[in-house]
């Protein structure tokens, strides 16, 4: 009887761009499907009633369509018939989450770098990735934002520092360039190119300072690192003047005069020159339990799970239950079962014998009698008393037991009532 066969699929691509909360841009690609089925084959008329599975859309309306045999039993002995049956087409939409390229993981994080690995490497991405970029010869950093060979700078990392006795501004965004205040001791100019030559008789310097001879003067100047206030050698601390590069979300740490570096905040990692909120549902679902939660970003680094839909009572660690829609009877008819067939999805199959969509199960003719007789309307309602005994008590019960379709005509007891026993008989 459940005929079901997949008579076709096919996709559609699906871009969503979204804002998970603060920071993470997400962008996904995501995949529909749609995937049909032939419902199963009941009585035409019946059918009618029976809709399609639950997470199914209708696509054929009434009856459905007439393409499958029914097999009626007329009880014991009585042998059986096969009619024509009725089938409703049921289409269900899938949704297959896929990240665009370029983004990455359960929650389709950017790739680090914009664009994506600064354009000068592979991102392993996709939901199925981890983030990380495969730099092109020549690059490296967490984005491939610096040139793997410190004295190159430039968009290909292919022009050669123009900084002599200095540390060169490297990197993709790099000038070539010394550093501000990055010159060795004795020289000068952006390039820390002009070597300034020893003073002939040595002045009496500040500290943190020596004497070089400066157009042809014999002047103090301050060590590297350290800068002349008011006369004066002051240590430099990029942390403050701001000339530290360090990525908008890192820290700074100063190392010493003219020395520091950069350290991703918490709840981000990178190499401090680029550095991306940490998602931690992007590993193992944040360490909630898939089969019945979800991982939800909060902050960079932060995140909790809650229940999928379907489920309730989250525990940590344990997840969540499935919530039990067969609780009384779940609003299947009395003549029903009820079956959870999946998270928020409960299935009514009518009991042997009864027939319908499970929501309204209809018995055979003599069960049909006996209801309205117990609850039927108004001059039915306890009236076929006589027409019940009559129907059991004669060669037509076995008949009647099967499934029809049959039309019955009846007295009802009122009807009897002038009759002798003999005439009703
Ligand atoms: C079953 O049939 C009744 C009566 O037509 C209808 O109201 C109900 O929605 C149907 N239920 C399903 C699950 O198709
Ligand atoms: C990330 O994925 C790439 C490519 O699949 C792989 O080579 C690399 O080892 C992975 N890195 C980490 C940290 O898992
Ligand atoms: C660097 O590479 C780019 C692209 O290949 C090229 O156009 C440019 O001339 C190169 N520059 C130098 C200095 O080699
Ligand atoms: C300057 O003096 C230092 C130390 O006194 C010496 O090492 C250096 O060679 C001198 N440089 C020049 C250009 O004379
Ligand atoms: C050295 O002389 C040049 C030209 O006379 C002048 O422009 C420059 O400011 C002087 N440098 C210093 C440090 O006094
Ligand atoms: C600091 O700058 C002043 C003014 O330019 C100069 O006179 C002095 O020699 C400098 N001192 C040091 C230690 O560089
Ligand atoms: C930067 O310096 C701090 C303090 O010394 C240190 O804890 C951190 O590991 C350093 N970071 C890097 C990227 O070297
Ligand atoms: C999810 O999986 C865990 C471990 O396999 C299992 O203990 C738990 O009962 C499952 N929960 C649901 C709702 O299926
Ligand atoms: C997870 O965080 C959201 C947003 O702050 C909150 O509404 C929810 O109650 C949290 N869930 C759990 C299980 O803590
Ligand atoms: C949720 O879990 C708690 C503790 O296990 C339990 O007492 C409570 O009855 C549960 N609630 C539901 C609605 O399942
Ligand atoms: C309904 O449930 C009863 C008792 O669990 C079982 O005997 C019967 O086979 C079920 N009927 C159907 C149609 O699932
Ligand atoms: C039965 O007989 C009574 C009295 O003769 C009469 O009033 C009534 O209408 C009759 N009922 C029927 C159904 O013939």
């Amino acid at each position: 009887m459940a005929k079901r066969s997949t008579i076709s699929v096919f996709f559609l691509l699906n871009v969503i761009v979204f804002m998970l909360p603060s920071i993470l841009i997400a962008q996904r690609c995501d995949r529909q499907v749609y995937s049909n089925i032939w419902h199963r084959c009941t009585e035409c008329n019946i059918n009618v009633l029976q809709g399609c599975p639950i997470g199914y859309q209708q696509v054929t309306s009434g009856e459905g369509v007439q393409r499958c045999t029914i097999f009626l039993n007329f009880g014991p002995n009585l042998g059986r018939i096969s009619v024509p049956g009725c089938q409703h087409l049921c289409r269900r939409t899938l949704i297959l989450k896929e990240c665009c390229s370029g983004f990455w993981g359960q929650d389709c994080q950017a790739c680090p770098g914009s664009p994506s690995c600064s354009g000068r490497g592979s991102c392993s991405d996709k939901v199925t990735g981890n983030g990380t970029c495969t730099c092109q010869d020549g690059f490296k950093g967490f984005a491939c934002e610096l040139c793997k060979d410190a004295n190159k700078f430039g968009s290909y990392c292919n022009e050669t520092c123009h900084c002599v006795h200095g540390q060169c501004d490297s990197g993709l965004r790099g000038t070539g360039h010394c550093r501000p205040d990055s010159c060795h001791l004795g020289h000068q100019g952006q390039d820390c190119n002009i070597a300034l030559p020893n003073c002939t008789s040595p002045l009496p310097c500040p500290v943190n300072a020596g004497c070089f001879k400066i157009n042809n003067t014999d002047s103090c100047v301050c060590d590297p690192g350290y800068r002349n206030i008011s006369n004066t050698c002051n240590a430099i601390n990029h942390c403050i003047d701001g000339n530290h590069g360090c990525h908008s979300n890192a820290d700074c740490f100063y190392l010493g005069p003219g020395k520091h570096n950069c350290t991703c905040a918490s709840g981000y990692t990178g190499d401090g020159t680029v550095c991306v909120a940490i998602d931690p549902c992007q590993r193992n679902n944040g360490d909630c339990p898939s089969n019945s939660t979800v991982c939800n970003f909060l902050q960079p680094g932060e995140s909790n799970c809650s229940c999928l839909p379907g489920f309730q009572n989250y525990t940590s660690g344990a997840g969540c239950v499935m919530i039990d829609l067969c609780e009384n009877g779940g609003g299947c008819d009395v003549h029903a079962n009820c079956t959870m067939i999946g998270p928020g999805v409960k299935r009514c199959d009518c009991k042997n014998g009864y027939r319908g969509n499970g929501t309204i199960c209809y018995g055979n003719i003599l069960q049909r009698v006996k209801e309205l007789n117990l609850q039927g309307p108004n001059g039915l309602k306890g009236q076929l008393n006589t027409a019940i005994d009559l129907l059991t008590g004669s060669f037509v019960h076995q008949a009647l037991a099967g499934a029809g379709p049959f039309t019955l005509f009846l007295m009802v007891d009122d009807a009897f009532a002038n009759l002798t026993q003999e005439q009703v008989k």
